[in-house]
């Protein structure tokens, strides 16, 4: 591979975003970069020591048959002090009209308190700089998930891209199949919400709140994640005929069930730390409304009893194994990969097919021509490259291949050709504090 043009020209871009990037003039510098800030999270990983204060049980009254009992767990987190969030002088705002909110309830709450931009268009070092602050998310993953969304979504001279519908309705994270997917952790698939995948779906979110109410601690574990998953895949390949795992969106989706505790818990999930109802549905912006019994979509905030993110960061492989181990196997959505179903498929060939297959998705850049989509290749290939081929992922060297990696991608329903719904009227930036989708979509639900 070589390092073109491209990276040279969006590097300006880079070291304005992130200061921690000043100093970075050229590819090799780039990766030395990237590579730094993983060894250093590493490191302090093994440091942190989660320290004890004040843990408290308060029952916040009863708000309805399933969701009364799940109250009792909240407290008792063992949390480091230094990660109380929001920080001093970041402050919640709810979004107003012409803000730019979409499927990704992390980055929202980021743009509600102004760690990201509050009208919602963000750029790469941002979101870098963002999701490690608030949620502790790690260097390799943050970057994985902004270069899809720039390359996807977003605008490549700018590493930008907007948090829910882009400019004139092009772009953006509500851009189906490319980053955002189907089977949703809660947001219904693309075609049966009527193009409406990025509000907070009410009955999902009961059916998720059912699971964890079976927990033995009434908590969102990773395994009420997988039994959440499991059933709405099993949904999804029943009633939405359009249901296409393109690979980056599986592993986005995927990943998102074991988001839920791994960042929205109060403390460090698995050091203490607990995926109690009030932490993770304050996150997601779910608020009970008891004269609906449904889940009213209301901005995504953290919970005003106090809120600790992890002490140590969340990365691209924990990431991707507890996702591929824990979640998917609960019931496999086949997608167009050719290792699928052979002792070959893995964390590490798929996530290197896309790598090396990352063509597949570059006609997604906006008005692309092909000088432009040259230029985007380039460039996602030299960001992704100290990650997916210099670390534990060990990718082969890049080679890029051609489409036949992922023959599907033009067929209706994939990232090429999104299906077509009879409404876009769903499809604008998120609208707040409304009830969604309070039954399971089997056809496309164009009115509400
Ligand atoms: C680093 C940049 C990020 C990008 C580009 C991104 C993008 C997205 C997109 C496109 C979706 C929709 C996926 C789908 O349809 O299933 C999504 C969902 C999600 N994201 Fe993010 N995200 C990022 C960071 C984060 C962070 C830091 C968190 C947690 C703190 C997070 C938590 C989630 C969760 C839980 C969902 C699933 C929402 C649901 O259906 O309930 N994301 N994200
Ligand atoms: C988070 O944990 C701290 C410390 O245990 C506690 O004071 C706070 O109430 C908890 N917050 C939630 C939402 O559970
Ligand atoms: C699996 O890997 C082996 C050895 O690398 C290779 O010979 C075989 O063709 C692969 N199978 C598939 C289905 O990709």
């Amino acid at each position: 591979m070589k390092f073109t043009q491209a990276i040279v020209l969006a590097l300006p871009a880079f070291a304005a975003a992130f200061p921690g990037m000043a100093g970075v003039n050229s590819r090799a510098e780039l990766e030395d970069y990237i590579r730094s800030e993983i060894k250093r999270e590493q490191l302090e990983g093994r440091k942190a020591k989660p320290q004890l204060l004040n843990p408290v049980g308060k029952l916040l009254g009863a708000l309805g048959d399933t969701v009364s009992g799940l109250l009792n767990s909240v407290g008792s987190a063992i949390v480091v002090a230094d990660n109380k969030r929001p920080e001093e002088g970041y402050e919640f705002i709810a979004p107003g009209p012409g803000d730019s909110r979409g499927p990704c309830p992390g980055l929202n709450l980021l743009a509600n308190y102004g760690y990201l931009p509050r009208d919602g268009y963000v750029n790469f070092g941002q979101v870098l700089e963002a999701t490690s602050r608030g949620f502790n998310m790690g260097t390799d993953l943050a970057t994985v998930l902004a270069t899809f969304a720039v390359l996807g979504s977003g605008d490549l001279d700018g590493l930008s891209f907007y948090l829910g519908s882009g400019k004139n309705g092009i772009g953006g994270l509500n851009r189906h199949s490319v980053v955002e997917a189907d089977v949703s952790p809660n947001r219904e698939d693309y075609y049966n919400g009527c193009g409406d995948n990025h509000h907070l779906s009410s009955r999902l979110v009961k059916q998720m709140v059912g699971y964890a109410a079976e927990d033995p601690n009434k908590e969102f574990s990773l395994n009420v994640m997988a039994n959440h998953y499991a059933q709405s895949a099993g949904f999804s390949k029943q009633y939405n005929p359009y249901l296409y795992y393109f690979p980056f969106p599986q592993i986005v989706s995927l990943g998102a069930f074991a988001f839920y505790p791994n960042f929205f818990s109060n403390g460090t999930y698995g050091a203490g730390g607990v995926a109690n109802y009030r932490s993770i549905m304050s996150i997601i912006g779910a608020e009970y409304d008891e004269d609906t019994s449904e889940f009213k979509y209301v901005p995504e905030r953290w919970p005003e009893e106090g809120w600790y993110r992890r002490a140590t960061p969340y990365g691209a492989v924990q990431a991707l194994t507890e996702a591929f181990t824990l979640i998917y196997t609960r019931n496999i959505i086949v997608p167009a990969v050719a290792q699928v179903g052979t002792p070959n498929l893995s964390v590490q060939t798929f996530l290197c097919n896309i790598y090396q297959g990352i063509n597949s998705i570059t006609p997604l850049v906006l008005g692309g021509t092909e000088e432009e989509t040259a230029k985007a290749v380039t460039w996602a290939l030299s960001v992704l490259d100290p990650i997916l081929s210099k670390t534990a992922l060990g990718c082969p060297d890049s080679v890029i291949s051609p489409n036949e990696l992922f023959p599907n991608s033009q067929q209706e329903g994939g990232p090429v050709v999104p299906p077509r719904v009879p409404s876009d009227a769903n499809t604008g930036d998120n609208v707040y504090n409304q009830i969604y989708f309070t039954n399971a979509p089997k056809t496309p639900q164009c009115s509400q």
